[in-house]
């Protein structure tokens, strides 16, 4: 289990033990944090997931895929450390991450 932080856009905090293996998609899912999605199941297909990783954590996920990419660049949202939490899995390395969710989620 990895400790994540998730920040609904309201400002509430879901402090979650995420079991690792799973993407901060299904994790959020999982805790019922509300504003992510995931309509395509998370397949990177439809925006719907988007968070905004901490700073202090975005060093420590691997860099958008291309199909991750096409997706947040059509993202209406401010694009600093943007992410589709479906493409990113939960490992140790990740102990302590807070993720904020994304206003629009499209
Ligand atoms: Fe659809 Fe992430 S769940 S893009």
């Amino acid at each position: 289990m990895t400790k994540i932080t998730f920040v609904a856009t309201d400002g509430t905090r879901f402090a979650v033990d995420a079991e690792d293996g799973l993407s901060l998609m299904q994790a959020a899912l999982h805790h019922d944090v509300p504003g992510i999605v995931a309509e395509c199941g998370g397949c990177a297909a439809c925006g719907t997931c988007q968070v905004h990783i901490d700073s202090a954590w975005i060093g420590r996920v691997p860099p958008a895929e291309p199909l991750e990419a096409s997706v947040l660049a059509e993202s209406e949202n401010d694009h600093t450390n943007l992410r589709l939490s479906c493409q990113i899995v939960i490992d140790a390395t990740l102990e302590g991450m807070v993720v904020e969710v994304a206003a629009a989620q499209r």
